[in-house]
């Protein structure tokens, strides 16, 4: 059941279904949660059984403000503090030394906790409503909405193709941002980039005057993370990425017995010499780095839908930070075919 986020009622209906112990599809600027109480340990597993996630990849939890974090989190280092103050809320989630006890399934009880202040104006009601249940709920859990492995949702649409009419989703509008949080771990003393995202690794250099450092270099250390395995976000067809010349030469030779190809492409592609332009979908991908991320899942999505055996996808600029999301997300979209 889709309900209008906007709507007072529906921000109730969702705490109150969270406060029950009920799984919530919920809107944020980055992609769709499907949240849980953090608290309630049952109401965490079933986000496990509903997504087909393995046990032992932790949830984020989301709070409504910086001050929630001391309910979760052990310690806060400087560094930490300072990506808070620049970034909360948005699109950065932290990894913190965890409260012994607490969200024990959301975390895996491994000691560490993701914590995100979700900047959305649906998810922050949803949150300060959740804050004013009896008893309070502190935390929600929300991995993205989607089948494990799959394309992450980017509208309440999606949530509800995947999980049918039962789930309450609520609908936000589409995602300003599209794709999933940056995620910093801030256990290792130095801030250390698990997951490239919206919040840039320049920025957080900018902000807490040291380059984070990147997961391969304390790959012996990092904890596994479903986000961050090669293979994820799988559409059926398989995804190929090549440069724009690859991509012109490619479909250039392409004979009348190919497959129907979806091609999703920044560079101008010339089909002036191909003869069987019929079964080849042409899709843009948007020039900016930021516009390119918000419709990068929905467009993925929308060329699965063709049922074409094949998308080629012109990769990212390789050289840009600011691109560094975008291209991760197709990387793994295409290790997964
Ligand atoms: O933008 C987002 O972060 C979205 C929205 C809904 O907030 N959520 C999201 O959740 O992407 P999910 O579960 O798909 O990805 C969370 C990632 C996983 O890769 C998980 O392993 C990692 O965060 N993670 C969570 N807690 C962790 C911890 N304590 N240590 C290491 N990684 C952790
Ligand atoms: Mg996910």
């Amino acid at each position: 059941m889709i309900l209008d986020g906007q709507q007072a009622s529906s921000i109730q209906a969702a705490a109150q279904a969270l406060a029950q112990g009920r799984l919530v599809g919920l809107p944020t600027e980055t992609v769709y949660g499907l949240a849980a109480n953090a608290d309630d340990d049952a109401a965490v597993a079933q986000i496990f059984t509903a997504k087909g996630r393995p046990a032992d990849h932790p949830l984020i939890v989301h709070v409504a403000d910086a001050a929630a974090i001391t309910r979760y989190a052990q310690t806060v280092p400087l560094f930490a503090q300072q990506l808070i103050d620049a970034f909360w809320p948005g699109p950065l989630t932290l990894i913190l030394p965890c409260l012994p006890g607490v969200a024990q399934a959301s975390t895996g009880g491994q000691g560490s906790v993701g914590l995100r202040c979700p900047a959305h104006p649906v998810a922050q009601a949803v949150l300060r409503a959740c804050q004013q249940m009896q008893p309070p709920v502190w935390g929600v859990s929300a991995p993205s909405a989607n089948k494990f492995g799959r394309i992450s949702p980017t509208t309440a649409a999606h949530v509800a193709a995947e999980f049918g009419d039962d789930l309450l989703v609520l609908d936000g509008g589409a995602c300003a941002v599209g794709i999933e949080s940056t995620i910093v771990d801030c256990t290792r003393g130095v801030p250390v980039l698990l997951r490239p995202g919206a919040v840039t690794r320049d920025a957080i250099e900018h902000v807490c005057g040291q380059r984070p450092l990147s997961k391969e270099e304390l790959a012996a250390h990092t904890p596994r993370a479903s986000g961050t395995l090669l293979a994820h976000y799988a559409p059926n067809a398989k995804v190929r990425l090549m440069t724009a010349r690859q991509l012109q030469a490619a479909v250039e030779v392409l004979d009348s017995d190919a497959p129907a190809i979806a091609i999703y492409h920044r560079s101008p592609l010339s089909t002036a010499r191909i003869g069987r332009a019929g079964s080849l979908h042409l899709r843009t991908m948007p020039a900016s780095a930021a516009e390119a991320a918000r419709y990068l899942f929905g467009d993925l999505r929308d060329l699965d839908a063709l049922q074409v055996p094949l998308i080629w996808v012109e990769a990212p600029p390789e050289d840009s930070a600011d691109w560094e999301g975008v291209r991760d997300r197709l990387q793994r979209a295409a290790a997964a075919g």
